[in-house]
């Protein structure tokens, strides 16, 4: 999909940039190299997002090990691969193939164990894999799981030919691949050309950020530049986000509905209370968190 539409839409109250954040450089998994760019002590003031890992790389020391089985339980990750090529096995019975372009949104719910392994030797391995949680009524909820080849994810461009990839929500008329309700997440890929601008309508509530992972992008006149997430500030007057850019730009704009419910997060495991969390563990070292039924 990749249709021309007429962008009408106007933002009157933009979003100021709150401030700007520099990603942590860790290693995850079998020693992955990546940068958390949504780190724990930003869940509260960017609920429902969770995490935001951005990892890129040509070596193939920084990547080649993966991710090997690891549990999951209370969310949803979602994956993006801008480049390279990754295989994805879960207890659930799901097996996909990620690669250039591609998008893997799964539902851990009341667990998962999977393995996301990389199928190449060398070359460019670069994505992002961000954290969504899930309401409290939906954390035991059973496991779910697509995944979505670059052609088959929505996608348009302004006029001015500003490119949008829509992952979820909905952006100028056009639906994501993925919706969901409780937290209506919005998760835009935006490829801006030099000297072009982009609009997007965000609910007052929605708590937002845009990654910009290629050139710089200026919002409400502060420039933010490659590898920066700018956070966007809340207020109850604003009625949306514009972004520009001078150079070549390409960014993530994320939003989505804050659940206001307390955050446990223990490693790969995001429940409501500590006690879910304990009983998460016990699931684990018992077999039972992979289990199908
Ligand atoms: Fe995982």
């Amino acid at each position: 999909m990749n249709t021309t539409i007429d962008v009408t839409t106007t933002v009157k109250q933009p979003r100021a940039v709150e401030r700007l954040v520099v990603g942590q450089a860790t290693s995850d998994g079998a020693g992955v190299k990546l940068t958390r760019v949504l780190t724990q002590n930003l869940q509260r003031r960017l609920d429902p997002f969770l995490m935001l890992d951005a990892f890129g790389s040509d070596r193939p020391d920084d990547y080649i090990a993966g991710f090997p089985d690891h549990p999951h339980r209370g969310f949803e990750t979602v994956t993006y691969m801008i480049a390279g090529r990754m295989l994805h096995r879960d207890s659930a019975g799901h097996e996909g193939l990620l690669d250039n372009g591609g998008v893997q949104w799964m539902t851990a719910g009341r667990g998962v164990v999977h393995s996301e392994i990389p199928q190449q030797a060398d070359g460019v391995m670069e994505g992002f894999q961000l954290w969504l949680n899930l309401p409290g009524r939906d954390k035991m909820m059973a496991p779910w799981y697509r995944d979505f080849k670059a052609e088959e994810l929505p996608r348009f461009k302004t006029p001015a030919g500003v490119l949008v990839t829509v992952i979820a929500g909905r952006s100028h008329g056009v639906v994501g691949a993925v919706t969901r309700e409780a937290t209506a997440p919005l998760y835009l890929d935006v490829h801006l050309p030099a000297g072009t601008r982009f609009e997007q309508v965000l609910p007052p509530t929605h708590n937002a950020f845009v990654y910009v992972y290629r050139g710089e992008a200026t919002v409400a006149g502060q420039a933010v530049p490659a590898q920066r997430m700018a956070l966007l500030a809340n207020a109850a007057t604003s009625d949306g986000v514009v972004i520009e850019a001078q150079g070549e730009t390409r960014l993530l704009l994320i939003a989505g509905q804050p659940l206001g419910e307390p955050i446990a997060q223990y490693g790969p495991f995001v429940m409501n209370s500590q006690e879910e969390i304990y009983q998460a563990l016990r699931d684990f070292r018992d077999g039972r968190l992979g289990e199908a039924g």
